[in-house]
C-alpha cells in the first residue's frame, strides 16, 4: 500500500491495494488515513455493488440513502444508491443531476448524520464534476477571533427542505420563515466523536439559521463563516478517474460539486455509514 498527501491540509491518496480482499491491518491503516486525513482517494478499485456495500461496511453499519433516494436503489445491493445524470426511459437513474451541488456536509438535517460517505466512480467526467472537499478542523483552528467569539456555544438549525442539488425534497415545502424550517440543531462548533477534535459545523447554507439571532444577523454571521470556510487553502478538488474511490469523514469536512455538461454521462455508486452516536 502507498500513501501521497494530495494537499497539506486535506486527502491522502492510496493505492496498490483491492479493498476487497483487505486484512484487518490494512482496513486499520486505511480508517486511521481517513479520520486523519478527512478524505482518502483510493484508486483503481474493481468493486461489485455488494463488494462496495461490504468495503463501507467496515466502517460501520450502513445508513439508509435519504427518503428521496430509496426508489433509486440498486436491486443488488439496497443499502448502495447512485448519483448520476443519466436518464433512462425518461426517469433520473440517480441523484444530484448534472447542475451545481453547493458547499454541504451529508444528511446534518438528522440528529446524528453519517459517519462516512463512500463516493465510487463508475462514468466519470473530466470537463466539470469536480468534487470540492474542505478541512472544517483547520477552518476553525484558523477562525479570525471575532467570528470565534460570535459562534461560541451557539446552535445553527439545518433545513431538511432542500436535496444539495437544490431542488425541494419530496413531500416537503418551501420554507419561508428560516426559523421555522425542519430539520436537526447542532453546535456550531461540535466535537468529533472520535477524534474528539472541534471542527465548524455548518452543513449547508440554504435556509441555515443561527438560532436565536433574528434573521438578518444570523445571515450575516452564516456569509461570513462560508466566506472563510471554502477558502482556497482549507481544499481539494477531486477531478475523477473511472474506480476512483473516495472515503470522507462527514464530521470534519464540507464538498461540493461542479456542474457539468448535461449530455455528458456521469454515473458514481454511493453509501454512507450510520454515526457510532446514533447507535
Ligand atoms: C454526495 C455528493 C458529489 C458528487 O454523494 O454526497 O455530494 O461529486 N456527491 O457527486
Ligand atoms: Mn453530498
Amino acid at each position: 500500500m502507498q500513501t501521497r498527501d494530495l494537499t497539506p491540509v486535506i486527502g491522502t491518496e492510496i493505492s496498490g491495494i483491492d479493498v476487497s480482499a483487505l486484512e484487518d491491518a490494512d482496513f486499520a491503516r486505511i480508517r486511521q488515513a481517513w479520520l486523519d486525513r478527512c478524505l482518502i482517494v483510493i484508486r483503481d478499485q474493481h468493486l461489485t455493488p455488494e463488494q462496495l456495500c461490504d468495503f463501507s461496511r467496515r466502517f460501520g453499519e450502513l445508513e439508509p440513502p435519504p427518503a428521496s433516494e430509496a426508489r433509486k436503489r440498486d436491486e443488488e445491493a439496497a443499502e448502495m444508491w447512485v448519483i448520476s445524470n443519466v436518464v433512462e426511459n425518461g426517469k433520473p437513474i440517480g441523484a444530484l443531476g448534472s447542475g451545481e451541488a453547493e458547499w454541504h456536509t451529508d444528511m446534518s438535517y438528522i440528529p446524528a448524520p453519517p459517519s462516512a460517505s463512500v463516493l465510487y466512480g463508475r462514468e466519470v467526467v473530466t470537463d466539470g464534476g469536480n468534487t470540492w472537499f474542505g478541512n472544517m478542523y483547520v477552518a476553525l483552528e484558523e477562525l479570525p477571533a471575532d467570528l470565534r467569539d460570535a459562534i461560541a456555544g451557539r446552535q445553527v438549525n439545518h433545513d431538511s427542505t432542500y436535496t444539495s442539488a437544490g431542488d425541494l425534497r419530496k413531500g416537503m415545502s418551501e420554507v419561508v420563515d428560516v426559523t421555522r424550517a425542519p430539520g436537526a440543531r447542532h453546535q456550531i462548533i461540535r466535537k468529533h466523536p472520535v477524534t474528539g477534535r472541534d471542527a465548524l459545523y455548518l452543513g449547508r447554507r440554504t435556509n441555515g439559521w443561527v438560532v436565536g439571532l433574528d434573521v438578518e444577523a444570523s445571515d450575516r454571521l452564516l456569509d461570513d463563516l462560508w466566506a472563510w470556510c471554502t477558502q482556497d487553502r482549507f481544499t481539494y478538488a477531486h477531478t475523477w478517474s473511472p474506480d476512483d474511490l473516495l472515503v470522507w469523514d462527514n464530521r470534519s469536512t464540507i464538498h461540493r460539486r461542479e456542474s457539468f455538461d448535461a449530455s455528458a454521462r456521469r454515473v458514481m455508486w454511493r453509501c454512507q455509514v450510520r454515526d457510532e452516536i446514533a447507535a
